[in-house]
């Protein structure tokens, strides 16, 4: 039996790291880092000071898992994701295999918190499923950009017992604002979907690189402050060479 954790490191900031991800993190024999687009070397750098700063036994191993490119020109969303996804299972398994021993623990140092946005738990079953390795998974939550966003701004996410509803920035700009809510949180976004909504009578709360010392927030009604995020948020991009925002729509009054 290997025993795979599924660490959520929180969306940024070492500080959010949680006394039950130090406990997972001293446990680990070796730590599986997915290697990702633009936003890599920032994000491996996060994951580094964290085992630096966390992990009191240097001797960990730690094998870096090349993600494969994600083709998006087929004809179905869904499917392009599929294949990318079975291509990640297998070399998952590979790994999982080859460079993790009967009895050690593995870990995959998951950005913000496993359950929300991140197909790591989806990919450790799927290996689980075909029998090949035997494994023991165990999730440590972590905080999400969700909450890092509601922190900076001081605010909760939802009116007195309404519902909140999370989406992706595709979805939004494909299916408009959903039914039945007022307050949307949209992530993910990498189309600026707040644009494709009628923004009377709608205030944003907008955060990106939460939690780093880059973090920049804008809020105040879409009306007024639409286009001052586009501009901020283009600069940014710019800068650093990738983005990653979330944000927080209220239908006011
Ligand atoms: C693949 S999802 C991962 C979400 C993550 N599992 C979580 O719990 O926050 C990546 C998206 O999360 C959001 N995100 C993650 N970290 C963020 C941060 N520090 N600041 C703003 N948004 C962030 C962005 O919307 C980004 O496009």
């Amino acid at each position: 039996m290997r025993t795979v954790l599924a660490i959520g490191i929180g969306a940024g900031d070492p500080d959010q790291v949680t006394v039950e991800a130090i406990r997972a993190l001293n446990r680990t024999d070796v730590f599986f880092v997915m290697d990702k687009g633009p936003a890599a070397a920032d994000l491996l750098a996060l994951r580094r000071t964290i085992c630096e700063r966390y992990v009191d036994d240097p001797s960990y191993r730690v094998v870096e898992v090349p993600d494969p490119p994600r083709d998006l020109s087929g004809p179905s969303y869904a499917g392009d994701v599929g294949a990318w996804h079975d291509k990640r299972v297998a070399i998952y398994e590979t790994l999982l295999l080859n460079q993790l021993a009967e009895g050690e623990v593995g870990a995959f140092l998951v950005w913000g918190d496993p359950a929300l946005y991140d197909s790591t738990l989806r990919l450790l079953d799927a290996v689980a499923s075909r029998g090949a390795v035997d494994l023991a998974v165990e999730v440590i939550p972590g905080i999400s950009a969700i909450q890092a966003l509601a922190a900076a701004h001081r605010i909760a996410l939802h009116g007195i017992g309404r519902p909140v509803h999370v989406t992706t920035g595709r979805r939004l700009a494909e299916e408009g604002w959903p039914a039945g809510v007022e307050d949307v949180v949209v992530m993910l976004d990498g189309r600026l979907a707040f644009t494709t909504v009628d923004p009377e009578g709608v205030d944003i709360y907008w955060g990106a690189y939460l939690g780093t010392p880059d973090q920049i927030l804008v809020a105040g009604p879409l009306v007024r402050v639409a286009g001052e995020i586009e501009r901020v948020r283009a600069e940014a991009r710019e800068r650093k060479g990738w983005m990653f925002d979330t944000y927080l729509l209220r239908r006011n009054g």
